[in-house]
């Protein structure tokens, strides 16, 4: 190349920074509260620690709810925003409703950093930051969340609705969801491993428990006593029948002994010779590819469609958008 041809590529390149800015999930830092607001990080990590100890299966649910906020138009808080005369949010969506929670757990995260550093640390970031410390506090391994997410001032019911994952899909069905928002099928093996923590409701997993061959007989009777064929819907039993408060990789090592709770669980298991069976077979019994696989796979999630710069707005209360 010649030097007028390196000066004309770098103002072109220059350019197209200027108009249309770096890739949105490049803006995204790890540093980027230090100078802003210093103790964000340890705000939010105090918070997720004390909420876990008082009750454990807190550090599931926080983790879920980051989840269920970035397949919904992106990692942007639309899932913290509540249900008003003249709008609808996400909560009453069908993944949602009577089922995610941990709202009260972000709301004091929120009023705690309002009270350091106002208006600066997004709903969108603690979401994403709580997710990890989560995990971290049920011994899970840690990884750098990066930071700079904008709070929407919008929400999607359809798109909750339509976008975030049934427990009856099958292996190719999930795939699919997981294709849609960009993820390889390895990525979306290793973040289903967020069901080694948490529960679920009878209603969600009765069809398997009666219906399923692909199931251990013991464990499938057992669940029968709290999940009977008729009522009992909200009834909960863990999604990993081992060790349901600790993150680790017996999710894994349960779906090889038939003992997934959903029938999403089982799907990537299929007596050895499905498509996603090694992957399973190599977590049960290699927790820290496990857990590499799967905080990559979290800093990939908190990627979708952040909003950055002077998109969105910081939301003052997690649970409205900001009047005026
Ligand atoms: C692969 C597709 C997935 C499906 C079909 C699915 C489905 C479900 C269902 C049905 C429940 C129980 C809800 C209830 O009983 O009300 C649940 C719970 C949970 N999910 Fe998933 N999920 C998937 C992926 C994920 C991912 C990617 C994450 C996190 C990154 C995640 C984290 C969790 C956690 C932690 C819980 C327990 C929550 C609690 O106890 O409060 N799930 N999931």
């Amino acid at each position: 190349m010649t030097s007028s041809q390196v000066i004309v590529k770098l103002c072109i390149t220059i350019f197209f920074l200027i108009h249309y800015g770096p890739p949105a999930s490049a803006q995204l830092s790890s540093t980027f509260y230090s100078s802003s607001c210093p103790k964000a990080l340890s705000t939010i990590k105090s918070a997720v620690n004390s909420a876990v100890a008082k009750e454990s299966r807190m550090g599931a649910s926080l983790l879920r709810l980051h989840f269920h906020d970035c397949f919904v138009n992106g990692c942007d808080g639309s899932i913290l925003l509540d249900d008003t005369a003249n709008f609808t949010g996400e909560k009453t969506a069908a993944p949602n409703n009577n089922s995610v929670r941990g709202f009260d757990v972000v709301d004091t995260i929120k009023s705690n950093l309002e009270s350091i550093c106002p208006g600066v640390v997004s709903c969108a970031d603690i979401l994403a930051v709580a997710a990890r410390d989560s995990v971290v506090a049920l011994g899970g391994s840690t990884w750098s969340v990066l930071l700079g997410r904008r709070d929407s001032t919008t929400a999607s019911l359809s798109a909750a609705n339509s976008n975030i994952p049934s427990p009856f899909l099958n292996l190719s069905g999930l795939i699919t969801a997981f294709t849609n928002k960009g993820f390889t099928t390895k990525e979306m093996v290793a973040l289903s491993g967020s069901h080694t923590i948490g529960q679920a409701r009878c209603t969600l997993f009765r069809s398997r428990i009666y219906n399923e061959t692909n199931i251990n007989t013991a464990y499938a009777t057992s669940l029968k006593s709290k999940c009977p064929s008729s009522g009992g819907d909200n009834n909960l039993s863990p999604l990993d029948t081992t060790s349901p408060t600790t993150f680790d990789s017996a999710y894994y090592t349960n779906l090889i002994n038939n003992k997934g709770l959903l029938h999403s669980d089982q799907q990537l298991y299929s007596g050895g010779s499905g498509s996603t069976d090694s992957q399973v077979k190599s977590y049960s019994s290699n927790s820290a590819t496990f857990f590499t696989d799967f905080g990559n796979a979290m800093i990939t999630m908190g990627n979708l469609s952040p909003l950055t710069g002077t998109s969105g707005q910081i939301r003052t209360n997690c649970r409205k958008v900001n009047s005026g």
